[in-house]
């Protein structure tokens, strides 16, 4: 993947794909800083990992810092996310996916994308979901934070034309990682897969990716029949 070394920081790379695509930078021989609540036991001269929580108030200056020892950063990758049925008599949960989600990706925008336009260059992506057009009684605030997410990418992307920077909103399915814990998996792709995905993302810089495209085409049919009448 890459000709030169690579900077790439990783948000929420302890597990899932996250942590399946760290490793595959690193064996492609790019630096990677990640950063997630736990730490993921890489323990490469190449990695740094910084343990801390996107929703902390601090998160900001360790990226910041982070990205400082890397020396930079092409890459960032927002991959952390959760996703809780909803608890009626617990809605701070709700909340909470919303600022893991959404507004954790936002912070570390606001962190990082200033750093690539100074540097005339960068590419950021960040994991959405096919749930981005869903109404969902189910996980209200996950697919919330997914509209959210993916609409904010998607006019970050065309207001960074001509500067340099990428923007890329990868929209999965099921992806086989502890996350996609349901009995109703349709169509899910393994981790291997996903990260295959984004390697080519990193590669092609696309604005939006949507996989599997058959999952993406029958979201995109029954999407409308979610919302209320
Ligand atoms: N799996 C799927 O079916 C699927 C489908 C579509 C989209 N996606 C999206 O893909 C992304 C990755 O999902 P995954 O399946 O890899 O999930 P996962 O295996 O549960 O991994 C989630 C990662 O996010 C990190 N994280 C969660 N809360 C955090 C916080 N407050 N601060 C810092 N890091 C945090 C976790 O690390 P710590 O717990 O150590 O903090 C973990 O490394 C998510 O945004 C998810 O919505 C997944």
């Amino acid at each position: 993947m890459a000709d030169r070394v690579h900077r790439a920081v990783i948000i929420g790379n302890s597990d899932g794909i996250g942590l399946a695509f760290t490793r595959r930078l690193l064996a492609d021989g790019w630096r990677v800083a990640g950063l997630s609540r736990r730490d993921n036991g890489i323990n490469v001269p190449t990695y740094a990992h910084h343990t801390i929580d996107v929703t902390a108030a601090d998160y900001p200056d360790v990226l910041d810092k982070a990205i400082d020892e890397l020396g930079g950063a092409d890459l960032c990758v927002y991959a952390a996310g959760i996703g809780e049925p909803v608890d009626l008599a617990d809605l701070d949960a709700q909340t909470r996916t919303l600022e893991v989600n959404l507004l954790g990706a936002a912070r570390t925008v606001a962190t990082v994308v200033p750093r690539m336009m100074a540097a005339g260059d960068g590419h950021f992506i960040g994991l959405s979901s096919l749930a981005d057009r869903m109404v969902s009684g189910d996980a209200p605030a996950y697919a919330g934070s997914k509209a959210g997410l993916s609409a904010y990418l998607m006019g970050l992307s065309a207001a960074l034309r001509g500067k340099g920077v990428s923007v890329t909103t990868v929209r999965f399915g099921f992806v086989d990682t502890k996350m996609a814990k349901g009995t109703v998996r349709p169509l899910m792709i393994p981790v291997d897969r996903a990260v295959e995905i984004l390697a080519r993302c990193v590669r092609t810089r696309p604005v939006l990716v949507s996989r599997p495209r058959r999952m993406a085409l029958l979201t995109s049919a029954l999407a409308p029949l979610t919302r209320p009448r």
